[in-house]
């Protein structure tokens, strides 16, 4: 690694589960800090270290580098009971995090009514767009976590109803958002509940606000001006590492609209959900995983709805972290992740997973689509576009061999070089690391990456 970078990024270049907790766990412990900007408890990072396997929702994974701090930005939306939740089952497997999380006083609040927004309009987009085929399913329901990810960030730019972790150290404030969020909720769960025929149960704002206070008061230790934190952390020299939740292409922005995630989930969220410039980022590493999977509605060129699809699956163990969910599975796709490369302005980019493609005769991978009869290597994320694109596909010969055991370049059978040399050439952005499985150890170093493999 060049030891001049301050400022890092890792960010997922697919639709999520890429393998972003592990490239931060291995990279943590050369940084200082470590720094989530989006999502929340949507996102699922699973790290393995000495055998034993942690799934994070809401701290960053940096929090299994001993040394490493961690701060939760000002972009993130915060379940308090799921963070609380994890900060104790951390603890109670030995790992330290006092001193070690830093929250945001501004990140929004995720609340129970929140969760129950996102149920109530998931369940009308199913029950009044019956039929009308997108993506995977058979209705515009966008498949989300349902917890409650939307709904917070609406009323983070609705304001009068946005409450920030700030708020709940600040009693009378808290109550007059709570109260007022009640009034207005209540109200429109009525009318989306009688639309989608399903029950709703109204909110009691003392019970939301008790409940709120008290994880404050849990959390009063760690919520802090972390703008200000960061600041002074760059000026001292420090270094820091961003971690970015979901994908590339979940981006409310520049993802596979309306099928994404409600937070700009590239790198381009890393200011805003920070308060650290853009421009103060030297590296931006990609991770991809070395097939296609997305989890929810919305279009996926790529996918496999055959028994290849099933055993990637199956080896890939492609079940969400965060709802277990079976993961939607595809050939890989260039022209998307070429496109992800270009919007992240990626610097070098790590595959992951390589392991799984092990014992395929042939393997795809998609160099351009063709869109209304044309061909074309650009990517329209608008979904309505996305759905009419056929993939167009170049076979490489496949590797028979597990690789789980290799540890550089050079041992990889001739097939799978052959695949990660084709990726680098059509991305036109080296590859630094190769994941030949889940544990720290299974990691191949292409050249100097700053990975302690
Ligand atoms: P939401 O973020 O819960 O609103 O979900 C919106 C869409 O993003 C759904 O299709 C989710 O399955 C997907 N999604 C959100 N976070 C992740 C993630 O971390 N990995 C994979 N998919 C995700």
């Amino acid at each position: 690694m060049n030891r001049t970078d301050q400022c890092t990024a890792v960010i997922g270049l697919q639709w999520g589960d890429e393998g972003k907790g592990k490239l931060v766990d291995l990279l943590a412990a050369e940084h200082d800090l470590v720094v989530r900007y989006n999502g929340g408890a949507n996102a699922g990072h699973s790290v393995v270290v000495g055998g034993e396997r942690f799934a994070l929702h809401l701290v960053p994974s940096g929090i299994l580098s001993p040394a490493t701090r961690t701060v939760i930005g000002n972009g993130v939306v915060v379940d308090p009971a799921r963070l609380l939740d994890e900060i104790e089952k951390l603890e109670a497997r030995g790992v330290k995090t006092e001193g070690r999380i830093a929250i945001s006083d501004r990140a929004h609040v995720v609340l129970d009514y929140h969760k129950s927004e996102d149920g109530l309009r998931e369940e009308l987009l199913k029950a009044g767009q019956a039929g009308k085929r997108v993506g995977a399913g058979t209705s515009q329901e966008i498949g989300t976590t349902r917890r409650g990810i939307g709904p917070c960030y609406a009323d983070k730019v609705t304001r009068a109803t946005g409450v920030r972790m700030g708020d709940l150290l600040r009693p009378d404030a808290l109550r007059r958002k709570v109260e007022l969020a009640c009034r207005m909720k209540h109200a429109l769960f009525e009318g989306l509940a009688s639309s989608a025929h399903v029950e709703w149960e109204p909110f009691e704002p003392d019970a939301i606000i008790e409940t709120a206070l008290g994880h404050g008061d849990k959390l009063r230790h760690r919520i802090t001006d972390t703008t200000y934190l960061l600041h002074d952390e760059l000026n001292a020299g420090r270094r820091l590492l961003f971690e970015g939740a979901n994908a590339t292409l979940l981006d409310v922005d520049h993802g596979t609209y309306p099928y994404v995630t409600s937070s700009n989930s590239s790198v381009l969220g890393a200011g805003p959900g920070s308060g650290v410039p853009g421009h103060r980022l030297d590296r931006v590493i990609g991770v991809m995983k070395a097939y296609s999977t997305r989890v929810g509605g919305g279009p996926m060129p790529t996918e496999l709805h055959d028994e290849t699809g099933n055993q990637i699956r199956e080896r890939g163990h492609e079940y969400g972290t965060t709802t277990g969910r079976p993961r939607r599975v595809g050939w890989l796709d260039l022209v998307a992740l070429r496109y992800a490369c270009m919007v992240n302005g990626v610097s070098e980019v790590a595959i992951m997973l390589l392991d799984v493609l092990a014992g395929f005769d042939d393997l795809k991978v998609c160099t351009a689509y063709i869109v209304d009869g044309r061909e074309t290597d650009r990517f329209p994320p608008d979904a309505a576009d996305l759905e009419h694109a056929r993939p167009v596909y170049e076979t490489l010969s496949g590797f028979g061999e597990e690789i789980t055991g290799v540890t550089s370049m050079g041992e990889l059978p001739a097939g799978a070089a052959a695949y990660v040399d084709r990726i680098e050439r059509h991305l036109g952005v080296p590859v630094r690391v190769v994941s030949v499985g889940p544990d720290r150890a299974q990691t191949i170093r292409l050249s100097e990456t700053g990975c302690a493999s």
